[in-house]
């Protein structure tokens, strides 16, 4: 997979992404992520990229023009099927969607900041609108790392242990059951005795109802 990330900030993305499973993932080349700075595709003398709305109000609005002329340029190289623009009234992410962008197999991403991006890059030039939550954030930075991340782990090879990212809570619509590692006991406080039992089926059978409890406590809307 190739992701493709417009932004005016590209290092706050960059420096979330170079870590741990991400970081192997890139180095086992299963992914590429292609950092590109907005202000670079201006056309404008001072490399302006922003500029006041019509019609009046607050904030600044990142200009058409470069977005425009960078989409244009990676698209001369190769098809994108999501260009994505991240914003807080686009659609909610979660475990299904990012499931489904993780068979992507080129990817790019639009970071707004200030007011957003000219609502012509949203009606012409963007196939999915995409929101990490219901709040604002300074700009589409985070947002697009933490899309990147919830892909990247679904991409089969990521993750040393695949079966690790089929377990992750709302895989199957469900929050994950409690886990455990050693010591048995900490000062009093004890592993549940079924886990250190060696039967694999009560094992399997105590997780399925821990895993519903706590989805029935915390998330009845999954149900
Ligand atoms: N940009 C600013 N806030 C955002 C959010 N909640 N989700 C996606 N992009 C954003």
């Amino acid at each position: 997979m190739r992701i493709d990330i417009l932004s005016l900030f590209p290092e706050i993305i960059k420096s979330s992404l170079e870590h741990s499973i991400i970081k192997k993932a890139l180095k086992k080349d299963l992914i590429s992520i292609k950092y590109h700075n907005i202000r670079e595709y201006s056309k404008n003398k001072q490399k302006k990229v922003d500029d006041y709305q019509y019609g009046g109000g607050s904030g600044m609005v990142l200009m058409i023009q470069p977005i425009y002329d960078c989409i244009k340029i990676l698209k001369e190289d190769r098809e994108y099927s999501n260009i994505i623009y991240l914003t807080p009234d686009g659609e909610k992410l979660n475990q299904s969607s990012s499931n489904k962008f993780s068979l992507s197999k080129n990817i790019i991403l639009i970071c707004g900041h200030y007011k957003g991006v000219d609502h012509r890059i949203r009606e012409h030039l963007v196939t999915h609108e995409i929101s990490i939550g219901d709040y604002v954030l300074s700009g589409g930075e985070l947002a697009a790392a933490i899309f990147c991340d919830s892909i990247i782990r679904l991409i089969p090879g990521v993750l040393g242990n695949e079966s690790s990212a089929l377990t992750d809570s709302f895989q199957d619509n469900r929050l994950s059951e409690p886990i455990y590692t050693r010591p048995e006991n900490y000062k009093g406080l004890k592993v549940p005795k079924i886990l250190i039992s060696g039967n694999n089926k009560d094992i399997e059978r105590w997780r399925d109802k821990k895993s519903l409890e706590r989805t029935k406590k915390y998330r009845p809307d999954l149900l």
